[in-house]
């Protein structure tokens, strides 16, 4: 793999999503950047401008590099999508018309792990329920009712990837049995390995979700899924809030045909469903996986050293499978 061309001239970025300082002061004299911070800001954007701009940095999820974005901007070499996840920018479009895209793969594994742990235990302690009881002077009357334990739990994590495998080795800490369900079996562990997500849900009781986005894995959790868990079930998530069917959640966790969710990842985000909001058993949060100073600073970091490294002709650091341009490829070096 290499990388776009070594010149003297400046390159032209667009700086595309809120603001991120690590990106805004990460780029030398030879880079004239083009800041557009929300979709809307992007209708700004005059043609002479976009003939120009050969890389672009897409700062947050919140804006989208789809086809009609990227198509935009004809001499568009690379894209450097902040997060590992990159549904929110179309790379097989990008692949089509010979631009990279690269992500921010294992920078930030350990802390979206660190979250999935602290839903697991969460939801199944019940602390966040626990905490609204003390703080609203309940325990004065009375004790907050007994939960359910890990002890008794049997865990399946749903796509076992680098976050995948970083939640499985820290509950070897917590001796909970561990299965996983993915398109492929993984050599590197040695764990109950499941092709079918049904037989899965049937033998677990905990479902752990860290699996991508995307057209692949929409609603992969539906109410079949969920049936199968059973009333004790519970269900995290921390891949993407499409990979569940939400509406089915909400009825289930409703009905009690599962106990519980702890979820990070939401399909409508920021946009919750209030019987979650409602619900005592859901313990949420806001897309925060991720969101720690530490691993902010290092995804902004990696952003930036993918356009450095493209465009001093040493190729992507870190490409997304969809694009592992060779030079050969690339018809603007
Ligand atoms: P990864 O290493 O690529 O792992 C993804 C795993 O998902 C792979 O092991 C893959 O296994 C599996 N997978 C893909 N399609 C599947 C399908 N149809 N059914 C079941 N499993 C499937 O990625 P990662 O670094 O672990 O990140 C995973 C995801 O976490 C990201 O894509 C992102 O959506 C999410 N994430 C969330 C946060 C947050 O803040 N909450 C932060 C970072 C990442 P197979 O190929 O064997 O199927
Ligand atoms: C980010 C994420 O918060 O990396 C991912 O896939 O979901 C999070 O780390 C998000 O991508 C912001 O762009």
């Amino acid at each position: 793999m290499s990388g776009g061309n070594i010149s003297s001239e400046k390159v032209d970025l667009l700086i595309y999503g809120p603001s991120k300082p690590i990106v805004d002061n990460g780029f030398s004299d030879q880079f004239v950047l083009h800041k557009f911070e929300t979709t809307a800001d992007l209708e700004r954007l005059t043609p002479a401008v976009a003939e120009k701009i050969r890389g672009a940095a897409v700062t947050y999820n919140s804006v989208r590099g789809d086809g009609k974005t990227l198509g935009r901007f004809p001499k568009l070499e690379i894209v450097a999508a902040f997060g590992v996840g990159y549904d929110h920018v179309d790379a097989n479009y990008a692949r089509d018309h010979n631009i990279v895209v690269t992500h921010t793969p294992d920078v930030l594994t350990d802390d979206v792990a660190d979250i999935a742990l602290t839903l697991l235990l969460s939801a199944v302690r019940q602390s966040p329920a626990a905490e609204r009881f003390l703080r609203a002077g309940k325990w004065l009357e009375q004790a907050f009712p007994l939960s359910s334990s890990l002890r008794e739990r049997s865990v399946g994590i749903v796509g076992l990837g680098r976050i995948g495998k970083a939640i499985a080795r820290r509950l070897e800490g917590f001796a909970v049995p561990v299965s996983y369900c993915g398109r492929t079996r993984q050599t590197d562990v040695n764990l109950t390995y499941y092709a079918s997500l049904p037989e899965m849900a049937a033998a677990v009781d905990t479902l752990i979700l860290a699996a991508p986005g995307g057209a692949g894995t929409r609603h992969l959790v539906n109410a079949d899924v969920l049936e199968a868990l059973g009333p004790r079930g519970i269900v995290v998530n921390v891949g993407r809030g499409s990979v569940i069917d939400e509406k089915a959640l909400v009825a289930a966790l409703s009905a009690g045909r599962i106990a519980a969710v702890g979820l990070d990842v939401y399909e409508h985000e920021p946009e919750v469903p209030a019987e979650l909001i409602a619900s005592d058993s859901a313990v949420l949060l806001p897309h925060v996986g991720s969101a720690s100073h530490h691993t902010r600073d290092a995804m902004a970091r990696l952003v930036v050293d993918n356009l450095v490294s493209w465009f001093a002709g040493k190729g992507p650091l870190t490409p997304t499978p969809e694009t592992p341009f060779a030079v050969s490829r690339f018809p603007h070096s």
